[in-house]
């Protein structure tokens, strides 16, 4: 299967890149940086989809920066709705499948308590969230062959994220205080890369199109997550990770206060068993002993 994918340099991207020695499905592959591709660029999305000829992109690339979203909307609807949007545009002319990858953030204003469905109407909190929200409609609107993978709290041991950055503070703090009143699911970027060669590996008929949610199994605050970094890192004896409200440390962007993500239909749709995030994480700190 010829895939075409976006935002190499990203965790995703990375991870997908990664797998791509592995995996015969993705043998035939062309991952592009924003250097090569930039999605914003409608001409040259049209031509490097017309000229690759792929059966499938995956769409990686994103504006993620949730706080600097709110200083920069436009730049942020360019990548994320825009980008998006030609992407489907290109797609649907040439009858191609794409596979986007959006956000819990299009729930951030949902008051759930249990993890959120497909089905749960959307309602976004900031730059981020509306935009990512705006990029998945412009790829229904298209009529596009897609689907949206919504994930949440992406990490991996390749670029910018909460585990890299709490494995910093750790070393230089002997203590740090983390958020407790903000609940998610952590997923590791490995684990949804092999998930999307899983699903592409399998046989793609149009029922099995749409929406679906990815993170790994169970949930936590950012507290809880910080502490298990701490100690299966083996940093517990230099650092204490203590608890704090959101309200002690304000950002930019407001955060979701419960963001888990159901997953049981792609579950069930492509038969995937999906990680619980405490051995997702140990088994990446302990593949990655430099981090
Ligand atoms: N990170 C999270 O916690 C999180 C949570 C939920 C959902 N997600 C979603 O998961 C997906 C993957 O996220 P990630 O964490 O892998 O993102 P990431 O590490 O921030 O990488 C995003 C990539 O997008 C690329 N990009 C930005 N603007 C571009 C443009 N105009 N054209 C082409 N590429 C462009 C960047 O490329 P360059 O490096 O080449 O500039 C970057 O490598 C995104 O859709 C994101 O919204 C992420």
């Amino acid at each position: 299967m010829k895939t075409l994918v976006t935002g190499v340099r990203g965790q995703l991207g990375h991870e997908l890149a990664a797998l791509s020695n592995e995996i015969d499905s993705l043998e035939e592959h062309v991952f592009t940086s924003s250097d090569q591709l930039d999605i914003t660029d409608r001409a040259t999305v049209i031509e490097t989809v017309n000229r690759v000829r792929p059966q499938v992109i995956i769409n990686c690339a994103s504006y993620t920066q949730v706080d600097r979203a709110e200083d920069e909307p436009e730049r942020a609807d360019a990548v994320n709705h825009l980008g998006a949007a030609y992407l489907a545009e290109a797609a649907k002319k040439l009858g191609v499948l794409l596979l986007h990858v959006s956000t819990d953030y299009v729930f951030g204003k949902v008051s759930a308590r249990a993890p959120i469905t497909e089905q749960t109407t959307t309602a976004p909190m900031g730059v981020y969230g509306f935009t990512k929200l705006a990029g998945e409609q412009a790829i229904r609107n298209s009529g596009c062959r897609h689907i949206i993978l919504r994930t949440s709290w992406l990490y991996s041991s390749h670029g910018h994220n909460f585990v890299k950055t709490m494995l910093r503070l750790m070393r230089e703090r002997a203590e740090i205080r983390v958020v407790n009143d903000q609940i998610g699911s952590p997923t590791y970027a490995g684990d949804l890369a092999r998930a999307i060669v899983h699903i592409l590996q399998g046989e793609l008929t149009d029922d099995k199109l749409g929406t679906y949610h990815y993170c790994n199994t169970g949930e936590c605050s950012w507290f809880d997550f910080a502490r298990a970094i701490c100690e299966y890192a083996g940093l517990s004896h230099q650092c204490r990770v203590l608890p704090c409200t959101t309200a002690e440390y304000p950002t930019k962007a407001l955060r979701p206060p419960y963001s888990a993500l159901d997953t049981t239909g792609l579950c069930r749709t492509f038969g995937l068993c999906i990680p619980r995030w405490q051995d997702s994480l140990r088994s990446m700190l302990s593949a990655h002993p430099e981090l």
